[in-house]
């Protein structure tokens, strides 16, 4: 039965994979912090260890992969889980520096680490990491500076590793807009409901796993066209 990782799982993107997956009777690890809402958001899947905890504490890392490797084996890591910073978003010459901090350790450090504890699973498995990037790492966005250079270098980190590992498939995914509590987060205040459900997304991360196109950063966008030409031609492909 193949494994997953997915990272933030208990709500939003990250539980709309979850189930997905569990639909198709893989094994999953999953984890967020508060551990009610990960408890609540599993239920009744069937072959699931939730793990709460916060992706940015080594020790809640360990125990992941600790998980992991009882399964013993991981055919995909979904870096999912993320920061957006404060809410609002501020201006680049007012962000506070420890906040920033947070920002790439969650987006950045915590998944770089995930990576390089299961880089073996992944490989026995002939595996894929999938980092769950953002427009805004591409787009300069006001007030999107610190998520968005996080997730640029997401991406940028997610391009390496794939020149660098032959054995594994690094996609750095694009989601686009939506309507989760971080879209909300971003836009305080605002009607969000004519932003797509998470769900909606989750044929194009399947896609992925199905298809294993080339290393590369892929758009759902994209992914969700039709043509096979899209799967063939990611933004930027490394290997
Ligand atoms: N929503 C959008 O429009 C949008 C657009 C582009 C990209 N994205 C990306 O899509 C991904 C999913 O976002 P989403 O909108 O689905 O977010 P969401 O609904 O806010 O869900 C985030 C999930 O991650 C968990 N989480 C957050 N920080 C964590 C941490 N430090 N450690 C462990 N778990 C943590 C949350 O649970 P806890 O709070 O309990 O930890 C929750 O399960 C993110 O990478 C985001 O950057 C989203």
């Amino acid at each position: 039965m193949p494994v997953a990782l997915i990272t933030g799982a208990s709500r939003g993107l990250g539980r709309a994979a979850a189930r997905a997956l569990a639909r198709r009777s893989w094994s999953l690890v999953v984890d967020a912090r508060r551990e009610d809402d990960l408890a609540d958001a599993m239920q009744g899947l069937p072959d699931v260890v939730a793990i709460a905890g916060d992706v940015t504490s080594s020790g809640h890392r360990a125990d992941l992969a600790a998980a992991v490797r009882r399964l013993g084996r991981l055919d995909v890591l979904i870096n999912n889980a993320s920061s957006l910073g404060p809410s609002p978003l501020p201006p680049l010459r007012r962000y506070e520096l420890g906040e920033l901090r947070r920002v790439y350790e969650a987006n950045v450090l915590a998944p770089l680490a995930l990576i390089q504890l299961l880089a073996d699973q992944l490989e026995a498995a002939g595996g894929a990491v999938i980092n769950v990037s953002s427009d805004a790492a591409v787009e300069a966005y006001p007030g999107w500076g610190g998520y968005g250079s996080s997730k640029a270098a997401l991406d940028q980190l997610t391009a390496v590793l794939a020149a660098e590992e032959s054995g594994l498939r690094c996609y750095a995914f694009d989601p686009g807009d939506m309507r989760t509590d971080m879209h909300q987060q971003a836009f305080p205040g605002e009607d969000i409901s004519d932003r797509p459900e998470p769900e909606s997304v989750v044929p194009a991360l399947l896609r992925l796993i199905d298809e294993r196109p080339p290393s590369g950063r892929y758009r759902a966008a994209d992914l969700a066209i039709e043509s096979a030409d899209a799967v063939k031609s990611p933004e930027k492909v490394q290997s």
